[in-house]
């Protein structure tokens, strides 16, 4: 069974092919990079509308096969921006129909557990899954991946970027702030907010902004920056293994990247006699082979979609799919 994934929830259109045991055949990624300010929806929706043909050819042509092998498509249907969903939501659209081949619309936030599972070797997993958009501690409990903690406002990758942007770092500014922060020495106050089993960014982002009008060095506020938050995602994750009672720990999305983060979340797995699991980078990040493969796991679990099915859900929460597969 060979499915074609298309991921296209935010600055990223992937596309990726998986075979049924979860092997990733292809994973094709082209990132838009705006030129200069934040991301706006429309023009990354414009960026993968003009990338999507070419880049599932190219993930077809990585996998050695044809088109005419693949037996179902997926999409991502949400979480995301509604504009740059609606195109990933219509190339695959097209292309089931081109193909007479099934289609399935995917949980984004759920692909990147999935593909976690598959690929790391981990069974039952708490999941800190940290991205641009996107902060959340999710586990398996009861058919359903509940959200144990998230953030109340924004995620930790768009809050670093935020920042960076504003200190002139350039877009995507998590790389940066992390080699920044290798140079830092001084832990400077920002505040702590941890609420409960959420967390809060945007005011640290502000002090943070504070900090640098009050001349401190761009490495202290980076150094900062990290220890606080990174911080706040260890606690976080560490009440929700506790409180679930698991010993697995799943690192996602583009911030999980950093080795800072890892550092402290694999302390803390180790201290409590767990263990800590990261994909691969590129299936870290936003891809296309996630969401082929939590397709085939949905289709695998005798899930269907009509395309009447497929309309794209900007607010898809990770608990509002029943769980089939596991
Ligand atoms: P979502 O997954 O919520 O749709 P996204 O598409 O923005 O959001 P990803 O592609 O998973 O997310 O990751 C991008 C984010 O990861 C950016 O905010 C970027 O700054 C951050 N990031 C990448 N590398 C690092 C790093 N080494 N340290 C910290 N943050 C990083
Ligand atoms: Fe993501």
């Amino acid at each position: 069974m060979i499915t074609l994934g298309i991921e296209g929830t935010a600055h990223t259109l992937g596309v990726g092919v998986t075979d049924s045991d979860g092997s990733v055949l292809s994973n094709v990624i082209d990132m838009f990079r705006p030129v200069s300010g934040g991301l706006h929806p429309r023009e990354a929706a414009n960026h993968h509308a003009d990338v999507a043909a070419g880049v599932i050819l190219k993930s077809i042509e990585e996998a050695g096969l044809s088109l005419h092998d693949v037996d179902l498509v997926s999409f991502s249907m949400g979480p995301g921006l509604g504009p740059c969903l609606r195109v990933a939501a219509t190339a695959a659209r097209s292309l089931a129909v081109g193909l007479g081949v099934p289609i399935v619309g995917v949980n984004h936030c759920i692909a990147h557990i999935e593909i976690g599972n598959a690929t790391t070797g981990c069974a039952d997993p708490v999941l800190l899954y940290a991205s641009g958009g996107n902060t959340q501690v999710v586990a398996y409990s009861d058919g359903r991946y509940r959200i144990f903690g998230e953030t109340q406002d924004i995620g930790v990758g768009n809050m670093l970027d935020k920042i960076g942007r504003e200190l002139g770092l350039g877009f995507y500014a998590g790389p940066e702030i992390e080699r920044l922060a290798l140079e830092g020495d001084e832990l400077l106050d920002l505040p702590y907010s941890v609420k409960g089993m959420d967390v809060a960014f945007s005011g640290i982002m502000t002090a943070a902004l504070t900090l640098r009008k009050k001349g401190r060095r761009l490495e202290d506020i980076a150094f900062s920056v990290q220890e606080t938050v990174f911080a706040m995602l260890t606690e976080v994750t560490e009440r929700a293994m506790a409180h679930i009672g698991k010993d697995e720990v799943l690192l996602g999305g583009g911030v999980a990247q950093n080795a800072r983060l890892r550092d402290m979340v694999g302390r803390m797995a180790k201290d409590r006699g767990a263990e800590m699991f990261v994909p691969d980078r590129r299936l870290c990040m936003d891809n296309g082979a996630m969401i082929a493969w939590l397709g085939s796991l949905m289709h695998g679990s005798g899930v269907r979609m009509e395309l009447g099915d497929t309309k794209v859900r900007q607010r898809f929460r990770t608990d509002e799919v029943q769980v089939t597969w596991r």
